[in-house]
């Protein structure tokens, strides 16, 4: 079983996953506080260098071993469990044939004096910067000069705080994938990690839930220089209106702040009143850089190969084009992407590989359509998974740790707890729509046996003909059993 590393970074849990009230408040905090304690304690030093206080300032990663933790005591008490994994972010169908002929011509090019191709543009090959243009932004009216191919999305963030550096203050959708916040601390630009808010001080937390149809109110947030923000979101699968979309860039413009928009989940998006591209609405060329991957596109993951759009319009408060120090900092930083992994890229972009990674795409929607459609009919609340692989299912008054083992127990299921991606998330389970389908099946089949009944106001379809055919069962005579 894998889950994602990104959730295994997270440190700021809601650990105990005890929702407070004012009369537990004290016990659940000095509970917390303690299992805040450093993983990892000092021993004697063998240098005189300095720990970075930044880094020292993140709190060890606490989701990934606890995750472990109570995976391995459920198969030591149930050995013979067949666990599914619906927590894992990561993608599990194979490459397309057609894409992975291109990687391959590309690798096997390096063998010959034509094919061999050493260092390449820091920026990235110009026919591929054309063809994610001209593929993903049509009507954008982007440059290809605006174009910045990478080895991922996580790490042009971590490069992008390298660009903007100390003394920024930032704003972050609560839950988020937790990079933004993480890298943000160990730029040095947010306080120390809170045990009280299980939040670190000096970030501006935006708090996206079912009430406010998991879009920030802006009119209440504070100015700050960058706002990160992703849509389609991981973890709740909300995907932004043209109009919230409208009103985040209004909101931006106003504050002279900066969007880092993050549309790595962009291609899961069919609505058409959602915009896959921030620079779709207009004048966001003027205070959004946006960064994508073809890591959920095209199942990269591994492979590695992103880009991030920096338009040239999008200029620092003294005049000077973002753009210009983000081609410094990738210039300085990084040697370019590996050019097997562009030539994929390059794959991904033609006609038959655009439709082959489509196809993979509806498969994980696919999936998240029967995920989803189980939940419902089992009378959850569920949110997202329409333009996102990824279902927020609500259990209402529970703590996400409690739902996360209750899952376990009952279905041998790993899912993700909410909270690790920010304290808004309490209270809800992310399920991946990542995965092969027997396994989204059989899970299916584990969730509707375990929790038939569970919310028992239900009145939906599922539960109606699962009572009536459980009452003609009951009542058929013993040759019919
Ligand atoms: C929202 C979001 N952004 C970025 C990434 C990382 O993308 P990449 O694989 O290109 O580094 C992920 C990976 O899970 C993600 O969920």
């Amino acid at each position: 079983m894998v889950v994602d590393a990104h959730v295994f970074a997270a440190r700021k849990s809601c650990v105990s996953g005890q929702r407070m009230t004012s009369a537990s408040r004290p016990a659940v905090v000095a509970q917390r506080k303690l299992r805040m304690a450093p993983v990892c304690t000092a021993t004697e030093p063998t240098t005189n260098v300095k720990r970075n206080p930044n880094i020292a300032k993140l709190v060890a990663g606490y989701l990934f071993p606890e995750i472990g933790r109570r995976r391995t005591e459920h198969l030591a008490k149930n050995p013979d469990a067949k666990i599914i994994s619906l927590g894992i972010g990561d993608t599990s169908e194979p490459v397309p044939a057609v894409i992975v002929k291109g990687l391959v011509e590309a690798a096997q090019g390096l063998s010959s004096l034509e094919g061999y191709k050493g260092y390449g543009a820091e920026q990235g090959m110009a026919p591929l910067r054309t063809a994610i243009n001209s593929r993903f932004y049509k009507g954008c009216e982007l440059s290809d000069d605006d174009v910045f191919v990478s080895d991922g999305s996580k790490c042009d963030i971590s490069r992008m705080q390298a660009m903007f550096g100390q003394g920024l203050s930032v704003s972050v959708q609560d839950p988020a994938y937790p990079a933004y916040v993480d890298t943000s601390v160990m730029t040095g630009n947010t306080g120390s990690y809170n045990t009280e808010t299980q939040q670190f001080d000096n970030v501006s937390y935006l708090k996206c839930t079912p009430e406010n149809g998991f879009f920030p109110d802006l009119e209440n947030a504070p100015r700050t220089d960058l706002i990160f923000f992703c849509s389609p979101n991981n973890p709740t699968g909300a995907a932004a209106t043209r109009e919230q979309l409208t009103q985040l860039v209004a909101f931006a413009k106003k504050n002279g702040s900066i969007i880092v928009f993050d549309a790595a989940y962009a291609i899961f998006i069919d609505d058409p009143n959602v915009p896959k591209s921030i620079f779709e609405i207009p004048g966001a060329k003027e205070v959004a850089l946006e960064t994508c991957s073809f890591s959920k596109f095209a199942g990269f993951t591994g492979v590695r190969l992103a880009w991030t759009i920096v338009p040239s319009e999008l200029k620092f408060a003294d005049g000077f084009p973002v753009q210009k120090d983000w081609n410094r900092v990738m210039s300085t930083c990084y040697n370019g992407a590996s050019c097997i992994s562009q030539a994929g890229g390059l794959a991904c972009c033609t006609d038959e590989g655009y439709a082959a990674m489509m196809d993979v795409v509806a498969y994980y929607k696919e999936n998240a359509s029967l995920l989803k459609k189980c939940f419902n009919e089992l009378g959850f609340k569920t949110y997202g998974g329409d333009d996102a692989p990824y279902i927020w299912v609500s259990f209402p008054g529970k703590p996400s740790w409690d739902s996360f083992s209750e899952i376990l127990e009952k279905t041998n299921i790993i899912t993700t707890p909410g909270s690790g991606f920010g304290i808004a998330g309490d209270g809800y389970v992310r399920i991946s729509a990542f995965g092969h389908r027997e396994n989204v099946e059989e899970a299916i089949g584990r969730f509707q046996k375990a929790f038939v009944g569970a919310n028992k106001y239900t009145t939906s379809r599922f539960n109606i003909s699962y009572f009536f055919w459980k009452y003609r069962y009951a009542t058929a005579s013993p040759w019919m059993k």
